[in-house]
């Protein structure tokens, strides 16, 4: 097949969806790779490094016009222009965004968005949402340690002792452990608040201590349980017993990171303005889900903007919406090979490209062919 791989143009976005490590496996495997000039130098990769690999080299329109367009984020109209109707796009193509898999329908294109495969045992090593967020977990860390104007660790010296940071971290999935883990491994005092129950002993294991708001009624434990892995949801009742926790741990803390997300909906809003006021002068946020807070303001913090930090009642937020992006070379490595072995599975050996829908991933992650949407 002719596999075409467009720099992406989405601003900020510095990832690439081919490394010169996967363009080597694709053409091994019989395939022809044509990378956009240029597409993997914000990601280290050097289009002498894709030739290197068996790659050609060709413009926007050459990695386009392929049979199957391997991309980073959704293309735009004026890319999808450049597509023929059948190209099958692979990508994080953002599922719940309905208008937008309507254009991709529209133009005819066979999609396949990655963020939508189950979180299954077989599903792991093509699972974009993780590979990615567990690099925002320790981007997010860094970013924390490179604002504040402390210390981490805690350090005796001659000239005194330094106290260590005292870090809080709101929702413990992916991001949220390895943010724990990267706090961890800096010296911080860590504590960690999730609806899920199951995490706490994963929150502990790490060395942190878990910030816990027991359950009172049935629909409470219920709405925890969870779905699929992922959270629900919870009751206004714990939420409310929640955020009196939290706000308690927020106002003593140094750092706080928050990566509370709930699939397809607004980010929960875990920080308030007066919890933010309550916080000493020189502390840092970093949001995670700036930007998908309701309507699309703020994150999990109310007053966090997207992409930018500022300064508000003496605390630095960081509302970085691409934090990946900011470590892309191995961002990249890391979704490339995710979406290598997505490919394992609609380019059979034999040969061509087919769609299984007895596949589970294969029908998860199909959401747009021959006109209609077909995300379920
Ligand atoms: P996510 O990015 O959707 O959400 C992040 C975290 O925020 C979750 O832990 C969620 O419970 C938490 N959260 C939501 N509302 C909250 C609130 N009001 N207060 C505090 N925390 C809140 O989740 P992510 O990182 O995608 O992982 C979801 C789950 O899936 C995890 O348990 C993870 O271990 C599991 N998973 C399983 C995989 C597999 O079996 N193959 C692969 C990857 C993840």
């Amino acid at each position: 097949m002719l596999i075409g791989v467009p720099a992406e143009t989405t601003a900020g976005e510095t990832r690439v969806a081919v490394t010169p490590e996967t363009a080597k496996k694709l053409v091994a495997l019989g395939h022809v790779v044509r990378v956009q000039s240029g597409a993997g130098l914000t990601a280290a990769a050097t289009d002498a490094a894709y030739q290197a690999a068996g790659a050609e080299i060709t413009d926007a329109a050459g990695a386009f016009g392929a049979e199957i367009v391997l991309k980073v984020r959704s293309p735009f109209d004026n890319e999808i222009a450049h597509m023929k109707p059948g190209t099958a796009v692979v990508g994080m193509l953002n599922p719940f965004d309905a208008a937008g898999l309507q254009r991709l329908a529209a133009a005819n294109l066979t999609a396949f968005a990655l963020e939508a495969a189950p979180r299954t045992t077989r599903a792991q090593s093509m699972d974009v949402l993780s590979s990615q967020a567990n690099i925002a977990g320790y981007k997010a860390v860094m970013t924390a340690a490179d604002k504040y104007q402390r210390f981490f660790p805690m350090l005796m010296t001659a000239a005194g002792t330094v106290k260590a940071a005292r870090v809080v971290i709101l929702g413990v999935g992916v991001a949220g452990l390895q943010a724990i883990a990267t706090a961890k491994r800096l010296g911080a005092v860590i504590e960690a608040s999730d609806v899920r129950p199951s995490v706490k002993e994963q929150v502990e294991s790490l060395g942190a201590k878990f910030i816990d708001v027991p359950y009172e009624t049935a629909e409470e434990k219920e709405a925890a349980e969870g779905v699929g892995g992922y959270a629900r949801p919870m009751p206004p009742s714990w939420l409310a017993r929640q955020q009196v926790e939290v706000a308690k741990r927020v106002a003593a803390a140094d750092v706080v990171i928050s990566t509370a997300l709930i699939p397809g909906r607004a980010a929960p809003t875990l920080i308030t303005e007066d919890m933010v006021k309550s916080m000493k002068p020189g502390s840092v946020i970093v949001d995670i889900a700036a930007g998908r807070g309701a309507d699309g303001v703020g994150g999990n913090c109310t007053i966090s903007e997207a992409d930018k930090t500022v300064l508000k009642h003496g605390v630095t937020i960081v509302g970085e919406t691409n934090l990946p992006a900011l470590v892309a070379a191995d961002a990249s490595s890391l979704y490339a090979r995710n979406v290598l072995d997505f490919l394992k599975l609609v380019l059979p050996k034999e040969g061509g490209f087919k769609i299984d829908l007895e596949d589970d991933i294969v029908a998860a992650c199909l959401v747009a062919r021959d006109g209609q949407v077909t995300r379920k």
